[in-house]
């Protein structure tokens, strides 16, 4: 059996492999991310011809770090293969991502590209969205407003995601809250609700972006499904 953190190198290797040259990618944030930039490190040493797009500083470090050519989501028309981790997936691709922090950048390298690629070990499959606490990224500003909004709404625990005893600062100086659904029972409502709060900038379901998985299992195992 392998170890989580081997599972998660294997398929960031099997990633790669859907990577061809001339092609532009969008490059997930995560752990799982993580052994994909360091296997598209080493197929740009042998001469792979790509142009990558960061979701996040941590990736953009990554990308440099490995020698990977990079452009901002500015600098690109579109984008033809977004490589992304998830924090849960359901039997429909939808997820739950921003267990990092990164989903807002997430969101919108995978809204301008053509088809994305879901890099997950099997624990990450679920039958509905939720037990993995929702990230929804909100501005500083009056941001208790909107984590009393949800947490009374739904009747659920809402708590601001902290790094060293300090509220967590997203790449784009957001504070992230972490919502406690349990269950979603609709996603695509909730999506909705959310972001029609004034001060939240982006919650972490990704309802239509995902068009395939890869799927690690602790026996070794790969699975594509598209
Ligand atoms: C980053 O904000 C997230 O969306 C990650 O992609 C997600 O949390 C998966 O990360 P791991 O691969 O580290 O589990």
């Amino acid at each position: 059996m392998l170890s989580n953190d081997d599972i998660k190198k294997n398929l960031g290797f099997a990633a790669a492999d859907y990577v061809s040259s001339g092609m532009t990618i969008g490059a997930g944030t995560g752990t799982t991310a993580y052994w994909f930039l360091q296997a598209l490190g080493e197929k740009v040493k042998q001469g792979l011809d790509v142009v990558a797009v960061p979701t996040s500083t941590a990736t953009a470090n990554l990308l440099i770090e490995n020698n990977v050519p990079l452009k901002t989501l500015n600098e690109v028309d579109k984008i033809d293969l977004v490589l992304d981790g998830a924090d849960e997936i359901d039997p429909a691709f939808r997820l739950i991502k921003g267990g990092g922090g990164a989903h807002l950048q997430e969101k919108m390298v995978a809204a301008a590209a053509d088809r994305m690629i879901v890099l997950a070990d099997a624990s990450k499959l679920v039958s509905q969205l939720g037990r993995f606490p929702l990230p929804v990224e909100v501005v500083p500003f009056g941001y208790r407003q909107v984590q009393q909004k949800i947490a009374k709404t739904y009747g659920i625990d809402v708590t601001v995601r902290e790094k060293f005893g300090a509220p967590f600062i997203s790449d784009h100086g957001h504070y992230i809250l972490d919502c406690h659904f349990g269950t979603i029972a609709d996603p695509l409502n909730l999506h909705a609700w959310l972001n029609q709060i004034p001060g939240v900038v982006e919650n972490g379901l990704f309802l239509q972006y995902a068009t395939a998985t890869l799927i690690g299992y602790p026996d070794g195992n790969i699975i594509f499904t598209p």
